[in-house]
């Protein structure tokens, strides 16, 4: 639990959450948290209740301008793929493993800021431990995609998602098919032909998971 919070908790009850107590729970942990900077929060978007989850890292600036998750860069290389898997962006719920967004502050030479996201810290990913998972239970999916080693670490217990990608797995905790994936940005840290050919093949792959899952009773 972070220190530096001293507030009435908005308990998160285990039956019968709703999305408006999940809102209320992320604005309450963004808003007293004082730690580092953060440049703002958001929640989730799509249909509640959904069969396939999306969660991400923590959203950016786009993101929380236009208060959706993936509208940015990324979110535009999320678009191209959810496409060649036949899977439409209304159809999925799409949220994030950190509410807020983490940010840096640089101050230039000429005394210039410049602000820039950054990888939320495991204190920070804690935070919203309580809020992401009533989140994934009030989604009930019966897939979670995990984008990148932030949502992988949260819910899993490997280490980065070179080892794990484009598999399928069953989560005993969680009672759910958990399928990890890279971080659509990954795409543009990495240029190599053969990193973007593997990643299309998980795509592909998950086109084909995703009609024995849902299928399966
Ligand atoms: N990257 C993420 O991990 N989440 C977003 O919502 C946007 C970009």
């Amino acid at each position: 639990m972070n220190k530096n919070i001293d507030i009435d908790p908005i308990k998160i009850p285990n039956k019968n959450v709703t999305i408006e107590d999940i809102k209320d729970k992320a604005k309450q942990i963004s808003e007293n948290y004082k730690d580092e900077a953060i440049g703002g929060y958001m929640c989730g978007d799509g249909p509640i209740p959904s069969d396939i989850l999306f969660i991400g890292e923590a959203p950016g600036k786009n993101e929380i301008i236009e208060g959706k998750p993936f509208v940015g860069m990324a979110g535009k290389t999320l678009d191209n793929y959810l496409n060649l898997a036949n899977i439409k962006r209304e159809d999925i719920r799409i949220t994030n493993t950190c509410f807020f967004r983490p940010i840096k502050i640089k101050q230039g030479k000429t005394g210039r800021e410049t602000i820039s996201n950054r990888t939320p810290k495991p204190s920070e990913v804690e935070l919203f431990r309580e809020v992401l998972d009533a989140e994934i239970t009030l989604v009930d999916p019966k897939i979670i995609i995990t984008l990148g080693n932030t949502p992988l670490k949260r819910l899993t217990k490997f280490k980065t998602i070179g080892e794990c990608h484009g598999k399928l797995y069953f989560n005993e905790e969680l009672k759910r098919y958990i399928y990890p994936m890279y971080h659509p940005s990954s795409l543009t840290y990495n240029r190599k032909e053969s990193f973007k050919i593997a990643y299309e093949d998980d795509w592909k792959n998950l086109k084909e998971i995703l009609k024995k899952v849902l299928t399966a009773k």
